[in-house]
């Protein structure tokens, strides 16, 4: 097995990369480390530090022959995206179109994007969303994020393997702490460090929140069966930012109370995701519990 793996020194990429070694996988990793950090990489892949849209990668991808296309770089932040609507937009989807092209010029047969479920589905109408909840994403990074899952299903030929695996909110070792996004590690972060923690909003927001090795799993399983189309990834659980705050206080013995400060635009007051498709197409579950994770967290940045 061969793949090429963008956004591979990111957060979630550098896990997916893991994964694919650990099966055998030949990985050749693109990333421009514009977010990425080399160390998150795994010594075993292949590493080109190029923007995704990079002509030369016409003849790289054409010579490595690959056998799927993982799609991961983006531009992933929602308060970037408001700030800069089309730095987003040239991002997450005219560079993914771009290496879309590529791959499909070197004729590579399957295509797996790892799409938000988080930023797509906009304020519910009904909770769990399910993949047939209406889209209606009210940030520019949920708008040009589902924009290149379009993209996908409209130029890959009919004959392409296309999966667009819609994630909710990832958390796990790796996550920048430094972020504007991804509570988990900010909160868990500044605890360490005895600092004030922020919540914006009254914290009754509530999330799903799921480990990232189990979202690097779920990309192995869409290698591991003929399943293909838009599937949710997420635990299926309800959580709120003011649980996650008790939590990692009890975790790391924090004992200061959080500073609440106004909600944030293009934030949504409460998502969670239906992942029963994920369970019967891939035979995938979350593993990872909640209180789990956070403790894995919590340990990789304690070092
Ligand atoms: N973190 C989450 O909770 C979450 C939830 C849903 C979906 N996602 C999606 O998962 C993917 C990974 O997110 P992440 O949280 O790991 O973010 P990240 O910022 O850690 O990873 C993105 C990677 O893409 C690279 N990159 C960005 N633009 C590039 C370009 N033009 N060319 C080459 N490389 C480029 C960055 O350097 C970085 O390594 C993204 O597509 C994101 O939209 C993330």
């Amino acid at each position: 097995m061969k793949a090429i793996l963008t956004g591979g020194a990111g957060f979630i990429g550098s896990h997916i990369a893991d994964s694919l070694i650990s099966q055998g996988a030949k990985v050749l990793v693109i990333d421009d480390l514009s977010s990425g950090d080399l160390a998150n990489l795994s010594k075993s892949v292949e590493f080109l530090n190029l923007n995704i849209a990079d002509q030369k990668l016409s003849k790289v991808l054409k010579d490595f022959e690959a056998n799927v296309l993982i799609h991961c770089a983006a531009q992933a932040s929602v308060s970037q995206s408001i700030k800069e609507p089309n730095f987003d937009a040239q991002v997450n989807i005219l560079n993914g179109m771009q290496i879309m092209d590529y791959a499909v010029k070197a004729d590579v047969k399957s295509y797996i994007y790892l799409n938000t479920g988080g930023a797509l589905y906009g304020e519910p109408k009904y909770l769990p969303c399910d993949e047939q909840h209406p889209i209606n994403p009210i940030s520019p990074y949920g708008l040009s994020k589902w924009t290149l899952e379009n993209y996908f299903d409209l130029l890959l030929p009919t004959s392409a393997k296309f999966t667009s695996l819609r994630l909710a909110n990832v958390f796990g070792p790796r996550q920048d702490p430094q972020g504007e996004a991804g509570v988990v590690a900010i909160f868990s972060r500044r605890m360490l460090d005895d600092k004030d923690v922020k919540i914006f909003g009254d914290g009754e927001q509530s999330r799903d929140f799921v480990y990232v090795e189990d979202v690097a799993s779920s990309v192995i399983a869409v290698l591991d069966t003929e399943a293909q189309g838009h599937i949710n990834i997420g635990s299926g659980e309800q959580t709120s930012v003011n649980q996650i705050f008790k939590q990692l206080s009890a975790e790391i013995g924090y004992s200061k109370k959080p500073i609440y400060e106004p909600e944030r635009q293009g934030d949504v007051r409460h998502i969670y995701l239906n992942a029963r498709k994920a369970e019967k197409d891939l035979e995938w579950t979350a593993r990872i519990n909640l209180e789990e994770g956070l403790k894995h967290t919590v340990n990789a940045l304690r070092g």
